[in-house]
């Protein structure tokens, strides 16, 4: 993948990024959070049920030591508690190792129950400065239509294939910046079905499915 793209890129993200409670607060335990709740929620409706969590625990102790009970309250209506049971657990494991903090560091962060690569790429990046993609759903329809690729997006070999040239390319001053325009690209420009804002996109001159009007043919998803 060329390079070229990222400076229109952040250029446009930093004018048009939205404003959200979890974001450029640098608390890496809000990225974890707030990552957390929106792999399976929209960001409107994970606003309140951030600000709720981290009013009542406010940190990595305060969630390991919340009990059960309370603990579901403050997820109900988001759905899919064993999200909120594993971040649970992995709190308990960083108190015990990691003096209660998120470790700064890409292997340990996957190593926890419930994050994943996509979880610690964006922890490590956002919140830590690290260099390591972030790839959901998306970058993968901002890519996969960037260079039209119609391999299916589905299985993990094309998951590694795109980590890999994401970080071949994200620069090492902006790489939490990077993958959240990323992100942004795809949730308010690239937008998966109906009308993609091509028009609008700072990328469109770097993107082969925009010059060639295949916006549509991509992702490829196999059926299950
Ligand atoms: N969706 C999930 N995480 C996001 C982030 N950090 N920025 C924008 N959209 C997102």
């Amino acid at each position: 993948m060329t390079d070229e793209f990222i400076q229109p890129l952040l250029g446009w993200y930093d004018e048009n990024k939205r404003i959200l409670p979890w974001r450029d607060q640098h608390n890496a335990y809000y990225t974890w959070v707030s990552e957390i709740m929106l792999q399976q929620t929209r960001v409107e409706a994970v606003k309140p049920y951030f600000e709720r969590f981290i009013r009542e625990l406010p940190d990595i102790p305060a969630l390991a030591a919340c009990p059960q009970e309370k603990l579901l309250k403050l997820w109900e209506g988001l759905g899919y508690y064993s999200r909120v049971r594993n971040m649970q657990l992995a709190a308990q494991e960083m108190v015990e190792k990691y003096n209660g903090k998120l470790p700064e560091n890409f292997s340990l962060l996957i190593s926890l129950k419930g994050i994943g690569s996509y979880t610690a790429g964006a922890i490590a990046s956002i919140a830590y400065g690290i260099p390591v993609p972030a790839v959901d759903g998306n970058v993968f329809r901002v890519v996969t239509r960037m260079t039209e690729d119609s391999e299916d997006i589905t299985k993990p070999a094309f998951r590694k294939k795109t980590e890999k040239a994401l970080q071949e390319i994200i620069p090492v001053d902006r790489p939490g910046d990077f993958n959240q325009a990323m992100m942004e690209l795809g949730a308010v420009v690239c937008v998966p079905n109906g009308q993609p804002k091509c028009l609008i996109c700072p990328v469109r001159d770097y993107c082969l499915a925009g010059l060639h009007g295949t916006m549509e043919k991509y992702p490829v998803k196999a059926p299950k």
